[in-house]
């Protein structure tokens, strides 16, 4: 399927691969949104029966993206001083986004509760994502070279694939 976050129609760096799975982090937490209030008893009951299920691939994915992150970029970009200080808030933002997650997956959430709980995780992610984009991205691209970027977009993929199998 050409939107797995692993096929590309062309050789990826890693930012290309990152920016896909960001997409798809996007994608999977708006596809999880509870119905409103006003939605039908039946619609309820659908998005009821396929939730865990949505929820179970967006806990997946976050896991995946950013243990895969912090396997293999964010330490090949500590080898540069300047990006230290940035390194150290990507970790923190991370913990933050899985602290989100973890209220997220608690047990029997009221569509109330768990919208609040993935309106918070859309929050945290949403500035993570920016901030990886504006700050860290850009900066990486200017400084590795393109043989380097291509061979660290592998290993991300590698990294992800055995995260995944393992989770
Ligand atoms: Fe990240
Ligand atoms: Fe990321």
């Amino acid at each position: 399927m050409s939107n797995q976050p692993e096929t590309f129609p062309f050789q990826p760096d890693a930012v290309d691969v990152l920016l896909r799975e960001h997409e798809s982090l996007r994608r999977l937490i708006q596809e999880a949104m509870p119905p409103s209030p006003s939605a039908s008893e039946l619609e309820r009951v659908a998005f009821d029966a396929e939730q865990p299920q949505r929820l179970e691939a967006l806990r997946t994915e976050i896991e995946a993206h950013l243990s895969a992150e912090e396997r293999v970029l964010y330490p090949y970009l500590l080898q540069f001083d300047d990006f230290r200080t940035l390194i150290t808030r990507a970790h923190e933002e991370h913990r933050n986004a899985r602290s989100a997650l973890q209220n997220l997956l608690e047990e029997n959430l009221s569509f109330e509760r768990m919208k609040k709980s993935l309106l918070a995780l859309q929050s945290v992610i949403s500035q993570h994502i920016l901030f990886e984009e504006r700050d860290i991205f850009p900066v990486f691209r200017k400084r590795v070279a393109r043989t380097d970027r291509e061979g660290l977009a592998l290993q991300l993929i590698q990294a992800r694939k055995s995260l995944k199998k393992a989770a």
